[in-house]
């Protein structure tokens, strides 16, 4: 019977989002306790919540058998005062891949094309994808970075967004804001550039402010996440900020109670404890800078990243007469320590790994673990 539902061709070939291992799984496969299990595969803040959060959330029972406010007035309201903007800027999701994926519904069909650079985060060929809507890579400079130039002469008459992740996941780099205005210049105010800027409280040093862009380029649309600096990522919330007309879009085909009650209060209150967040952006960069400097010791080539993360390339460490790639023999070397981390061969990166950053004794053990395996 199922074989006489006519499903949509474009859906057909779409493959499963690739979310690599968890730790039950691993701890079940490894016979070990889950809580030696070492998680560096999902880019979460290794750290926890803040502590006025995990007290919110322990104490949130009185409110369950009610539907979330579907507005989600008073995040909203703290987010647009947080950014002095307005709050029908604002629009919220359940996790910022949820945002993404309403982009690429007002915006693509049949017929349309969405631009993004190779080696982009997986979602934006996924959301172009599901709406039957052409994914047209571009091809990046040899050392990785995007080339803005390339993605402009790209757009087609049927172009309706481009997408740049700012840093991008998974190689990590980030493009300096004057680069992002240069290129916002250069395109047609016809295509909706989405600035994903879910790493974005890990930047450091920036003159310009993304958010202020927005008044000149009314074709902009930043989208920002609870998942990563925030240490949400289990409660799903993510933002997009952009001019009032694009949030109207978006909130045509939203779901009414997209964002859980539980989330809107806690993000509201991670929003305000700045100690818990000041604290995890730098020990992620002591930890990083560490990692950083022990890869290199190791010889093992790395990109040079701006979030919680980095990714490595093994392939000049280990010789291989295997298909599976590089990076699937390390990461499975790991995994049989107990470290989870991320393959990215599904990104045409066989082999790299994506390893993020975890707790102080979490990178020891990793480094102790690399240094076991790699030393010379
Ligand atoms: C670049 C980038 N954008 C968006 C997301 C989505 O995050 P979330 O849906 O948890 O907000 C991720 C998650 O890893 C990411 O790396």
């Amino acid at each position: 019977m199922i074989n006489k539902i006519s499903f949509l061709p474009w859906v057909k070939s779409l493959a499963k989002y690739d979310l690599g291992k968890g730790v039950r799984s691993v701890a079940e496969l490894s016979n070990t306790n889950e809580k030696n299990i070492i998680k560096l595969a999902s880019n979460e803040n290794p750290f926890g919540v803040s502590p006025k959060v995990k007290a919110f959330v322990e104490d949130f029972t009185h409110e369950l058998n009610r539907y979330p406010d579907a507005d989600s007035y008073l995040l909203r309201s703290g987010i647009a005062k947080n950014l002095n903007i307005s709050s029908d800027q604002i629009f919220l999701g359940n996790g910022s891949n949820d945002v993404l994926d309403y982009i690429a519904r007002i915006c693509l069909s049949p017929g349309s094309s969405a631009i993004f650079s190779k080696y982009s985060f997986a979602v934006y060929s996924l959301a172009t994808n599901a709406c039957g809507a052409e994914a047209i890579e571009v091809p990046v400079d040899t050392d990785f970075r995007p080339n803005l130039e390339r993605l402009a002469d790209s757009v087609k008459a049927n172009t309706r967004v481009i997408f740049i992740a700012n840093p991008n996941n998974p190689t990590g780099i980030y493009v300096p804001l004057k680069e992002i205005v240069a290129f916002l210049d250069n395109v047609s105010e016809s295509v909706l550039v989405v600035l994903d800027e879910a790493y974005f409280e890990y930047i450091e040093d920036e003159q310009i402010k993304s958010i202020n862009l927005l008044s000149s380029y009314p074709n902009l649309f930043i989208t920002r996440s609870f998942s990563k600096a925030y240490g949400l990522a289990g409660l799903r919330l993510g933002y997009g900020i952009g001019s009032a007309e694009v949030v109207s879009f978006l909130n045509r085909l939203r779901q009414p109670f997209n964002a859980n009650s539980i989330a809107q209060g806690a993000a509201l209150i991670a929003l305000k404890d700045k100690n818990f967040l000041q604290d995890s952006i730098a020990r992620n960069k002591l930890l990083r800078e560490n990692l950083e400097k022990e890869l290199s010791v190791l010889a093992l080539e790395f990109l040079p990243s701006k979030g919680n993360f980095i990714l490595v390339n093994f392939s000049n460490r280990v010789d291989s007469d295997s298909n599976s790639g590089i990076g699937q023999i390390v990461f499975e070397r790991l995994l049989r320590k107990g470290i989870i981390t991320r393959p990215v061969s599904n990104y045409g990166l066989p082999d790299w790994l994506r390893i993020s950053i975890g707790t102080e004794t979490e990178m020891s053990s990793l480094l102790k673990t690399l240094k076991s395996l790699f030393a010379s």
